[in-house]
């Protein structure tokens, strides 16, 4: 269901792929925002190059849509490296990934994506290639087993995940450099905005640019996405300039309010309020109430409404804030006592 969420931080189709390639930036000094990761990188970047050495592991964690991997190619980019592109869940034997660590050469960069989601068994393997870039493989079976020692090459192991929570302590720790994406102001989602509109050949208002970046939750995809559905708007019901007055009925026409809510938000807040009195109430139950999965709303749901002070995240569940109940213009019922006496 939520995977046809206009505001979800995830990638949707490959045409999105395509299109988002076109607008992501290629040099760190075309890339927008997160400036103090921006300037670590660059230290890092620029110590490596000057040692002759290759950068070493890294780590990138925070919600979808941020910018993960787009660092991961501006990094490979800057450095002149080959990037090879994997996921956690695609990493199912060891065999498979021998074959990809096998054939990288000094300086080459390797991103997986969802590092989390890396079985016990690969990320053991992955280790003595993190530290000692080698490999232990395991030939043959039973009695006839027997362990071969594979030296690798200098590589560079970017990670990216929406939780760094669930990468185990060792696998964590092999990383030298660990940067946590936050989500972006609008001032330079705004930018973002303008730089894309920009690429795609639309005159955008000042204004509307402002819109599209109040209503993209923190999050470059969702703005650069937002912007496409507003320039399909305005080409079809008026002139393609894209004004505010055609930003504010492009984005209400697909559901997405002045603060970036859309439907699920929506219904998960009401949820909160008409069915838990406005909690606390456990994610498991909200997921089954919403008929959605718990993954869903830790990943992709909760994170906005948590930064934007929507819900808070107590030991007893999830609460609904008072901004939450007057944004949806709701009252709580009055026997909210527990609710109260959270507060
Ligand atoms: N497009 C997507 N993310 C961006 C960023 N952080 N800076 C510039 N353009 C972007």
């Amino acid at each position: 269901m939520s995977r046809e969420r206009i505001v979800s931080g995830e990638q949707v189709t490959p045409e999105e792929d395509r299109v988002h390639l076109s607008l992501r930036p290629k040099k760190l000094s075309e890339y927008i925002g997160q400036n103090e990761i921006r300037e670590k990188i660059k230290v890092a970047l620029q110590a490596a190059k000057k040692r002759k050495e290759s950068c070493e592991h890294i780590l990138l964690y925070g919600p979808p849509g941020l910018g993960k991997t787009t660092l991961a190619h501006i990094i490979a980019n800057e450095m002149g490296s080959k990037l090879y592109s994997t996921a956690g869940p695609a990493l199912q034997r060891t065999g498979d990934l021998m074959g990809i660590l096998t054939n990288l050469n000094d300086g080459d960069i390797l991103f997986i994506d969802e590092i989390h989601r890396l079985s016990a068994t690969i990320e053991e393997f992955m280790y003595p290639a993190m530290e000692d870039y080698k490999v232990d493989f395991v030939v043959d079976k039973g009695a006839f087993a027997k362990v071969i020692n594979v030296p690798l090459k200098k590589f560079t192991l970017i990670g990216a995940t929406t939780r760094a929570g669930m990468l185990s302590a060792p696998l964590r720790d092999r990383f030298g450099l660990y940067y946590h994406l936050d989500f972006y102001p609008p001032h330079e989602l705004k930018e973002i905005v303008t730089r894309s509109a920009d690429l795609l050949e639309s005159k955008i208002d000042s204004a509307a640019a402002e819109i599209i970046s109040l209503r993209s939750r923190g999050t470059p995809r969702i703005a650069n996405r937002l912007l496409r559905r507003v320039r399909d708007f305005a080409d079809v019901k008026s002139d393609g300039n894209i004004t505010e007055d055609i930003a504010i009925k492009a984005l209400d026409t697909e559901g997405v309010d002045s603060l970036g809510l859309d439907n699920l938000d929506r219904k998960l807040l009401e949820v909160i309020v008409k069915f838990y009195k406005g909690g606390p109430v456990g994610i498991e139950a909200l997921a089954a109430t919403l008929n959605e999965e718990t993954d869903t709303l830790v990943d992709m749901v909760e994170p906005y409404l948590l930064k934007t002070g929507f819900i808070q995240r107590t030991k007893r569940g999830r609460m609904v804030s008072e901004k939450a109940v007057k944004h949806l213009g709701l009252t709580l019922p009055n026997d909210n006592s527990s609710q109260q006496s959270m507060l």
